[in-house]
């Protein structure tokens, strides 16, 4: 069931938004090639503990780290660790914070210095597909318009749209309904009300769609072995278009 928010929670939920914003800036100015993966987790650690939130992900369904972060052919909840990043690796790094008794969540795929010319294309490409999703969204909107748009961008580039994975309604709640895929049919899935707060975010493979999960249980790669990226702002769906609480 899908709760639509008052404005007075929506008020309460801009400040994790604002944090998950901030924070995201703040580790991709400090993101070079000899860092590892763990590094980005710590730093992400103490961003939101000094902003007075709590890193949502830590200790969920016994996720061990604040931030997702993932490398080329990891798609998503990618563990932090002793992975070293190299010039030329794309990183993504997805964090949750929680204040004021709600959830924000977001992600941005960022480049460890000159990355290739596909790589450059892909990360681009995903962010404009949120974009592309987002596009008309607003009260009335089918729900699947938004993962029609994303997926119409992604093939139109020569990317594919993984299926596995997919937004989400979010408020007290880390992930809510609705599940908010990035492909579909235009016209289909319930109408979005007013004031309905969503994750909508993208992840789109350079190769095929195909996802294994490895051992650890959490770390999805893609099948092919090519790169993948991921873009994701937590916003709300208003009577004349949307409202982004992560930006
Ligand atoms: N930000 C991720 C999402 O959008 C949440 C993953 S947190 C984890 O769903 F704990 F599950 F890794
Ligand atoms: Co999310």
């Amino acid at each position: 069931m899908i709760r639509v928010k008052r404005e007075e929670e929506i008020g309460l939920m801009r400040e994790p938004c604002a944090i998950v914003r901030d924070c995201l800036s703040f580790v991709g100015e400090r993101i070079r090639a000899g860092m590892t993966t763990g590094e980005i987790d710590e730093l992400v650690y103490s961003f939101i503990r000094a902003n007075g939130a709590e890193p949502s992900c830590l200790g969920y369904c016994g996720y061990p780290a604040s931030a997702c972060v993932s490398v080329n052919e990891v798609v998503v909840h990618g563990i932090p660790g002793d992975r070293v990043l190299e010039e030329g690796d794309i990183v993504s790094v997805d964090l949750c914070a929680y204040k004021n008794g709600y959830h924000g969540d977001g992600a941005r795929t960022f480049c460890v210095g000159e990355v290739s010319e596909e790589r450059e294309r892909l990360v681009r490409v995903t962010e404009e597909c949120f974009y592309k999703g987002i596009e008309g969204l607003k009260a009335g909107t089918p729900l699947y318009d938004i993962g029609a748009r994303v997926q119409r961008h992604a093939e139109a580039n020569g990317f594919s749209v993984i299926r596995s994975y997919t937004g989400h309604g979010i408020g007290r709640e880390m992930h809510e309904d609705p599940s908010v895929p990035n492909f579909g049919r235009f016209g289909t899935g319930p109408r979005l009300e007013a004031n309905t707060v969503l994750c909508v975010e993208p992840m789109i493979a350079a190769g095929g769609w195909r996802v294994k999960v490895l051992p650890d249980g959490w770390t999805a790669v893609t099948a092919d072995g090519k790169s993948a990226a991921h873009y994701e702002n937590t916003l709300v769906v208003r009577e004349d278009g949307v409202e982004i609480l992560t930006l």
